[in-house]
């Protein structure tokens, strides 16, 4: 068994020596934060990088280390860091006002964009995030059909609120946590992801079910991947037992095509909840959809049909900094070239890292759908072709563990010390920004952290 503990590693040492100031902010940190952090999915061991800025498909450390970026802003900067485009919009609304308490031009530019673009949007609400734009979501749903329960895919990610706060990891681990009210967890029919046949046992002979949710490439952006059929599937019996469909587009939305998944597998979810790209990297988010599900948020429908209307209020909700920047950043995405270009650019890096695999002799494999790549780190010792892996054609089982090689926050810090940062599943998105150059860096991080690994016997 391969020693995987970061004591007396020298991953663990040459990452140290590399990044003495973010050791110190990070001790600091610790004192202020919980954990030192400030978004669960930044914890590192023994601490993450503190960067200063970026550029491109660039960031530099507050030490001067630079690395190829595949957080990408939580997936939201499709464009890169600092797209011109978005600056200039940016800085240009900040000449004019961060907050008018007020309806404003540019709120009604970026919700027209997002009719434009989102084939189901017949309306649209914003709000100021993704886990926001679900919340809306499950009570517009609720209110809707008058029904109660809301059914979601064990695994699937859609932010941190109540109702979603637990079985919503890519491994399936984690139970509910505390602080979570029973009758919320009740709300929620958690179904697995892996046969269309556990949704229709979820939904047949009951009649309490407002909605399903998913994320409509499979969790966490196709980690877990879910092909068009088992989508259009999950449509079509919906449909017929009158439950409401929820796309959570947070990250596929404006990524896997300018009208997201929706539009790319050319299936009409009834709601979908949009955040990240949206926004061209500032806050923000929104639900969008129906026009007769929208309306109950609509004062005057409200009225004239008597019913009491969906509250609504949220001091950040179309901010102007952030709508500049989203419709900058929507214009920019509106051909199609830039979730293109991410996704071309992707395609290389799962092949130039698979090359680099085999040529190890590692039997792990890159794999993943549009612009994101993950790593099958194969803990069970599957014999696999890095070159043929096709996510796809896996069972459940097997991919839930994809991440969990007991060396991956090795491999995490070593991809690091060699001037890239990955993801903790691990793997990333991937930008219009990357280039050509940012592919072969990365292959070769690989190759030069499979080296460290090895050294230490990890692999
Ligand atoms: C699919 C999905 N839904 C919802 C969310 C939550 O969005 P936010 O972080 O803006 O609240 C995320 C965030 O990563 C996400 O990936």
């Amino acid at each position: 068994m391969p020693d995987s503990s970061l004591t007396n590693s020298k991953i663990v040492a040459a990452y140290r020596e590399k990044t003495p100031g973010s050791a110190a902010r990070a001790e600091q940190a610790r004192e202020i934060f919980p954990s030192g952090i400030t978004h669960d999915s930044r914890k590192t061991d023994p601490y993450g990088i503190y960067v200063a800025r970026a550029e491109g498909s660039r960031k530099w450390d507050v030490d001067g280390n630079e690395y190829v970026d595949y957080f990408g802003g939580h997936g939201a900067l499709i464009l890169g860091h600092n797209h011109p485009a978005v600056m200039a919009a940016v800085h240009g609304q900040l000449d004019l006002g961060t907050h008018f308490g007020a309806s404003h031009e540019l709120e009604v530019e970026w919700g027209d964009l997002i009719q434009q673009l989102v084939p189901s949007a017949e309306k649209v609400r914003f709000t100021a995030s993704g886990t926001e734009a679900n919340l809306m979501a499950f009570r517009l749903a609720r209110a809707f059909t008058g029904k109660t329960r809301i059914v979601r895919f064990l695994s699937h990610f859609h932010g941190w609120q109540d109702h979603v706060s637990f079985a919503n990891r890519a491994d399936y681990e984690g139970g509910v946590p505390p602080g979570v009210l029973d009758g919320i967890v009740e709300g929620m029919v958690v179904v697995r992801p892996d046969a269309i046949e556990s949704v229709r046992e979820a939904l047949d002979g009951r009649d309490d079910i407002a909605a399903v949710i998913l994320e409509p490439t499979g969790a966490s952006f196709g980690q877990l991947p879910l092909d068009r059929e088992f989508v259009a599937e999950l449509r079509r019996i919906t449909e017929r037992h009158g439950i409401l469909l929820i796309f959570d587009e947070v990250v596929t939305g404006f990524r896997v095509a300018p009208g997201g998944a929706q539009a790319h597998y050319g299936i009409a979810p009834d709601l979908t909840s949009l955040a990240k790209i949206l926004s061209g990297g500032l806050p923000g988010g929104a639900v969008a959809g129906r026009r007769d599900i929208l309306d109950l948020l609509d004062f005057e429908v409200a009225e004239k049909k008597g019913f009491t209307k969906i509250a609504h209020q949220g001091t950040y909700n179309a901010n102007p900094v952030s709508a500049a920047a989203g419709v900058a950043a929507l214009k920019e995405i509106a051909s199609g070239e830039v979730c293109d270009r991410a996704s071309q650019q992707t395609a290389k890096i799962r092949a130039a890292v698979n090359d680099v695999l085999a040529d190890e002799g590692v039997p792990w494999a890159c794999y993943g759908d549009h612009s994101g790549f993950y790593f099958f780190t194969n803990p069970e010792g599957l014999e696999i072709d890095p070159k043929n892996f096709d996510g796809y054609a896996q069972d459940f089982e097997t991919m839930r563990k994809a991440g969990g090689h007991p060396s991956v926050a090795k491999f995490r810090l070593a991809m690091l010390t060699n001037g890239v940062d990955i993801t903790g599943k691990p793997g990333g998105t991937v930008s219009a920004a990357h280039t050509d150059e940012d592919v072969a860096l990365t292959a070769e991080a690989v190759r030069a952290s499979i080296g460290m690994l090895r050294e230490e016997g990890d692999l």
